[in-house]
């Protein structure tokens, strides 16, 4: 009896919580800015249904394109690019996007005072074994003096510069993880009312760990100090770092990122030398900065084991960075291996 009165009171609770605006607009955010927010995530609901949907819509699988990234595009990569790209595009405040499946930069409304970059679906390769999956944005101002919002400059910023970030992860919930650089909150969808719900304040990342996340698979190509970091993670209580380490990997950085801020851990796509021409997989743009300022704003680290990803100055949109990020006293370890760079306490 005294069980179920405990959930019944919790559930009361839940449902007692700010939507989405009110939040928003409790934070400071100007209306404009609210009214972009709320577009990507109009369009992120209807990715939600439409991955809901799946094979029953003739959606899941490849299509014989690839995008600027050499990377095949899956349907859905597509159909999602092009609902975020048309409802951004028609936002009177949108004065350009990018994208990591178009080419260039698209010019939106030329009086517009935002410039919003994504990634569409992130671990797209997940779509099709019916995996986790999510949407990523990043949201700058446009320079006061830029003309058009498809010239790419004005798009190259460093992250510190991004007035919002954040990211929907469709899982078993379709979750949103926003911050407008006033901390992290965590949003439920209820399908039921079509709204983002706020479920969680204020979220913090634990400042130690022992989980890391990294494609082990490429570890013949990294450099000497991300193997040497990982060697003494393997060798668990007996080697240096002294703790039994679990390791964990997703292969979508929204699921990833979201376990960090959820239970701490460490994530790591660092430099390697299948590609010496890139500077590693993820985009800066679409997936470095974003992911960055979240973590930040949670109370983590974010590095490119040389620097903080967001002072990163972008030359091109669609520039890769290696990324170090998690849990406060673990990137100070891999950092530390670089040697070169003291973070920030
Ligand atoms: P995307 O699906 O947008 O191309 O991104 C996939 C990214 C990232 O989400 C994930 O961490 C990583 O690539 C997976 O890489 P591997 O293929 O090396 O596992
Ligand atoms: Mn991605
Ligand atoms: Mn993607």
């Amino acid at each position: 009896m005294l069980k179920l009165s405990i959930s019944f009171n919790r559930k009361v609770e839940r449902f007692s919580m700010k939507r989405l605006d009110q939040v928003i607009s409790q934070e400071g955010v100007s209306a404009e800015l609210e009214l972009v927010i709320k577009d990507i995530l109009v369009a992120c609901k209807d990715i939600a249904y439409k991955l809901g949907q799946g094979e029953l819509a003739g959606i899941l699988g490849a299509t014989e394109d690839e995008n600027i990234q050499g990377e095949t595009q899956k349907m859905l990569d597509v159909i999602s690019n092009d609902l975020l790209k048309d409802t951004l595009c028609s936002n009177a405040f949108v004065k350009g996007v990018g994208s990591e499946e178009e080419d260039y930069t698209i010019a939106g409304h030329a009086d517009g005072k935002y410039l919003v970059t994504f990634d569409p679906l992130d671990g797209s390769s997940n779509i099709d074994v019916n995996l986790s999956v999510g949407t990523i944005f990043s949201i700058l101002e446009a320079p006061e003096d830029s003309r058009t919002g498809d010239d790419q400059n004005i798009f190259l910023q460093p992250g510190r510069k991004q007035v919002a970030a954040g990211y929907v992860l469709y899982g078993p919930s379709t979750l949103l993880v926003m911050t407008t650089g006033k901390g992290v909150n965590l949003f439920t969808l209820d399908a039921n009312v079509g709204e983002f719900v706020l479920t969680q304040e204020q979220l913090k990342i634990t400042e130690d760990t022992a989980e890391f996340a990294i494609n082990m698979s490429n570890q013949r190509f990294w450099e000497p100090e991300m193997k040497e970091y990982i060697d003494h993670c393997l060798q668990g209580e007996e080697g240096p770092l002294g703790k039994r380490y679990n390791m964990r990997w997703v292969a979508s950085m929204v699921a990833e990122v979201h376990r960090i801020l959820i239970r701490g851990g460490i994530f790591m796509y660092p430099y390697d030398s299948r590609d010496p021409s890139k500077a590693g997989k993820l985009r800066l743009m679409y997936e470095g900065n974003p992911m960055s300022m979240i973590v930040e704003q949670a109370g983590g680290l974010s590095s490119t084991g040389h620097q903080c990803i967001m002072d990163v100055e972008p030359q091109d949109i669609h520039d890769r960075v290696p990324v170090i990020l998690g849990s406060k006293n673990e990137v100070k370890k891999v950092v530390a291996m670089y040697g070169d760079y003291i973070t920030k306490s």
